[in-house]
């Protein structure tokens, strides 16, 4: 049995860090495993122009340990009005690495979204021209349809259309919760990718309701019935290099998480890696991590690889049941609270 792996760093394809006191203590955790990350804009105003990006990037890096090397690689909220010449002057200065498109209303601070596909046309066709890729939540936000069919729907009605339009744009359809997508994503063209999430890798809807209902396991997408939750697995371990890592690590306070409108969202940063490497194994497939966890994510968006190595060791890894947060009253749940882990990462090495 193995005992010790070694991988070159690796990326986080899509995290939220917050702002403010909780960017304190969240970007440490993210900075400790990988890299760099694709940092999500979906604050409170969300990060919608090259100024804005610029300083959170800088609140970032204010936020971390000196010399942790870690690289933020900042993102641009699209809503229905920015200006195309924006988001190509941000990519063009290198502030900006991609544009996340959130449905108006799909998900926490959502609702400066985009609420038809067809306002943002001109900012898409820029997108294709340059090489800028599109993130997408793809989720339909009609209430007509059952919440747990929405990522399948959003595929039919908005992403398989889109692609049409734009055979040219690179497009990441993040944290796929479902067989469909990752079906739609194996037979779609090269420009397509997914991000997997270590939760949708471990969690099924049951744990939602599991003795009671269990708001750490609450997230958007939400996760889906088993078989879902096996093909992903599949997914992901296939070698295929069209998934790779997206922890959509998304904290909220306990308190935010156990009230009557408990907010979406699973904080799984402070034991990312160690999450994916428990299902490589189960898996039989830890051979495969690298090319998922650190090469899939950095050739599809055309950047270099990390040149650094991670250790992980096969030792028993207990889980605390809270993070410390920015204040007494704000703790946070990790994902896989509780509970022990069978790796550890040992050594971050940076280069
Ligand atoms: O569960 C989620 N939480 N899904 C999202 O899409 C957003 C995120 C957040 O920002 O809390
Ligand atoms: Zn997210």
């Amino acid at each position: 049995m193995r005992k010790e792996l070694s991988l070159r760093t690796p990326d986080d394809w899509h995290v939220h860090l917050r702002d403010g006191d909780l960017l304190t203590v969240v970007a440490p955790a993210t900075a400790a495993q990988f890299a760099r990350a694709i940092v999500m804009p979906n604050l409170r105003p969300p990060i919608s122009s090259v100024a804005a990006a610029a300083a959170y990037r800088q609140r970032i890096l204010q936020a971390l340990p000196s010399g942790s090397g870690f690289e933020p690689l900042m993102t641009a909220y699209l809503t229905d009005n920015i200006a195309p010449a924006e988001i190509e002057r941000g990519f063009v200065e290198r502030v900006w690495t991609a544009a996340k498109l959130y449905p108006a209303g799909a998900t926490t601070n959502s609702d400066a979204g985009v609420t038809a596909i067809d306002r943002i046309e001109p900012v898409l066709a820029v997108m294709e021209r340059i090489g800028m890729p599109l993130l997408i939540h793809g989720e339909v936000t009609d209430p007509e349809i059952d919440i747990f069919d929405r990522e399948a729907v959003f595929i039919e009605r908005v992403l398989e259309p889109l692609l049409g339009r734009h055979p040219g744009l690179k497009v990441v359809l993040e944290h796929i919760t479902t067989s469909d997508a990752a079906d739609f994503v194996r037979s779609g063209p090269p420009t397509l990718a997914a991000t997997i999430t270590p939760h949708h890798l471990h969690i099924n809807r049951n744990a939602l309701f599991a003795g009671g209902l269990r708001p750490d396991f609450y997230c958007l997408p939400v996760a889906k019935r088993e078989l879902h939750r096996l093909a992903l697995r599949a997914a992901a371990t296939s070698g295929n290099p069209r998934y790779f890592l997206g922890t959509d690590s998304a904290p909220h306070s306990r308190a935010a998480k156990e009230s009557a409108c408990g907010c979406a969202g699973i904080f799984n940063a402070p034991f990312a890696i160690e999450s994916y490497v428990e299902v490589f194994d189960q898996e039989n497939a830890l051979e495969r991590l690298e090319g998922f966890a650190s090469e899939f994510g950095p050739r599809f968006y055309g950047l270099p690889l990390n040149q650094g190595r991670i250790t992980l060791v096969r030792e028993p890894q207990p889980v605390p049941a809270l993070v410390e947060g920015p204040a007494n009253d704000q703790a946070l749940v990790p994902f896989h609270a509780g509970t022990t882990l069978n790796w550890q990462l040992v050594r971050r090495q940076t280069g």
